[in-house]
């Protein structure tokens, strides 16, 4: 982790957010390689899950959530965690955090009882801070979808079994967060939820599970560091009939790299039965409005049915940290130097291709590159970067730290023959190829 951590710091992956004041804890910025990797990411997900397949649509909701939405969902109740104090040093931990009855920072065992912190971040809205009108930050971008349901629905017609996808910001109040992005107190998800005919939910729930394991094998990510951890009963969310985890061998540890979750018909259910229900503070208002039931017509019978949901939900900060991981290699070579190379599938390299002029300050060669970058660039093939620190050595250890694909050389002899050399980042080896050529070679070889 320590090494992964540094990379990513030394070459603009990530880095701890407000670092000049000491650091936000919990919360980290992603740099000039880390967003095109996170992108990329993203990218792949949706183009998987709602452009290749034909029962998806999209969704982007807002971040700020109505109070009455996490007080039906569930969330103001039962969101929490169990929290510890320790006597001796103040501290707060989690108390399925705590070995031996021991403060983790400390070592006393002079703790109090457990008792439950909700995980959710509260703000106020307008210019009144009074505390009745409040709203949350979302803690998961699902609740936006099952508020929707109607809306979609309406919009397009779906029938079951279909599903809504979004990617966004989430919140949640970590009382410790830790091990560089994977618990983190801001984070995005990438979660489906996917509508079912009740009783069909159970062979739904572990089509989903093989269906994002196999994505995950699709991002690098080896199935030798992938399981599956079937959540016991007395651990599951309070929506959840069954939840899989997929479990990825993180540098700390095995831990959960996505949740699959049948949550029901639990979620649509609360935000239906809350109907003219008027028992809690003002500022919850209950949903009057009988058109809002969230279910859906039956076209053949008629019948109204509060579908099913089975959501794959996975976390994209603990997605980079696993393709990093993956693709991290320190290599042996020949003459027993070191290389570091991050060898991450075509698709998720934040730059796909490095333009570098042998020389440069010689006029005709770094122009030439200048203007193959930006042809290059213009294929919409993702980001072709012109390299230009004069030290090809240097530039090819850098691009191999990175992860870039290939290195397109511009040298005396590429004036000569319009030509340039191509190092491919995982052989090191390295072909000539007329310029001509390169869309194709580039088109074809940056598809992992
Ligand atoms: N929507 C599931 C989760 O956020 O864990």
């Amino acid at each position: 982790m320590d090494e992964l951590v540094a990379l990513c710091k030394r070459r603009g992956f990530l880095f701890q957010s407000s670092e000049i004041y000491g650091g936000l804890q919990g919360a980290y910025d992603y740099g000039p390689l880390g967003v095109e990797l996170k992108n990329n990411l993203k990218a792949a997900w949706w183009s998987a899950m709602v452009h290749e397949r034909d029962d998806v649509e999209g969704l982007d909701a807002s971040i700020l959530t109505h109070r009455s939405v996490l007080h039906y969902s569930g969330h103001e109740e039962t969101f929490t965690d169990p929290l510890v104090d320790c006597r001796a040093c103040k501290k707060r931990s989690r108390a399925d955090h705590i070995e031996d009855g021991k403060c983790p920072y400390c070592g006393s065992d002079s703790l109090t009882e457990p008792r439950p912190f909700n995980l959710m971040f509260k703000t106020s809205i307008g210019p009144v801070d009074d505390g009745v009108d409040i709203a949350y930050l979302r803690p998961e971008t699902a609740q936006a979808i099952f508020t929707n349901f109607k809306n979609v629905v309406d919009s397009t017609s779906r029938q079951m079994p279909f599903g809504i996808a979004q990617i966004g910001k989430a919140f949640r109040n970590e009382i410790t967060p830790r091990n560089f992005i994977f618990r983190v107190r801001e984070f995005e998800q990438m979660e489906l939820e996917f509508f079912v005919q009740p009783g069909t939910d159970e062979a739904w729930h572990q089509t989903w599970v093989e269906s994002r394991l196999a994505w995950w094998r699709e991002q690098g990510v080896s199935s030798n560091h992938l399981s599956c951890y079937d959540v016991p009963k007395e651990e599951l969310a309070h929506y959840s009939k069954a939840t899989v985890d997929i479990m990825y061998r993180f540098p700390h540890g095995v831990e959960e790299l996505e949740g699959v979750a049948n949550r029901t018909d639990f979620d649509l259910g609360s935000h239906t039965k809350q109907q003219g229900e008027l028992d809690i503070q003002a500022s919850v208002q209950p949903n009057t409005d009988s058109t809002a039931k969230l279910a859906i017509q039956d076209r053949e019978t008629k019948q109204w049915v509060v579908p099913y949901v089975i959501e794959p939900s996975a976390g994209v900060d603990r997605g980079v940290l696993a393709v990093l991981n993956e693709a991290y290699t320190v290599e042996q070579l020949e003459d027993g130097k070191e290389r570091t190379v991050l060898r991450l599938p075509a698709h998720l390299a934040p730059i796909k291709a490095a333009v570098i002029p042998l020389k440069r300050n010689h006029q005709e060669i770094v122009s030439k590159a200048q203007s193959l970058r930006s042809d290059l660039q213009r294929l919409g093939l993702g980001r072709i970067f012109f390299e230009n620190s004069g030290n090809i050595g240097k530039s090819y250890r850098k691009h191999d730290e990175v992860g870039t694909p290939f290195c397109l050389t511009i040298d005396f002899e590429s004036l000569e023959t319009d030509t340039v050399t191509v190092r491919d980042r995982d052989s090191m080896k390295q072909i000539r190829l007329e310029t001509a050529e390169l869309p194709s070679y580039l088109a074809t070889n940056l598809v992992s």
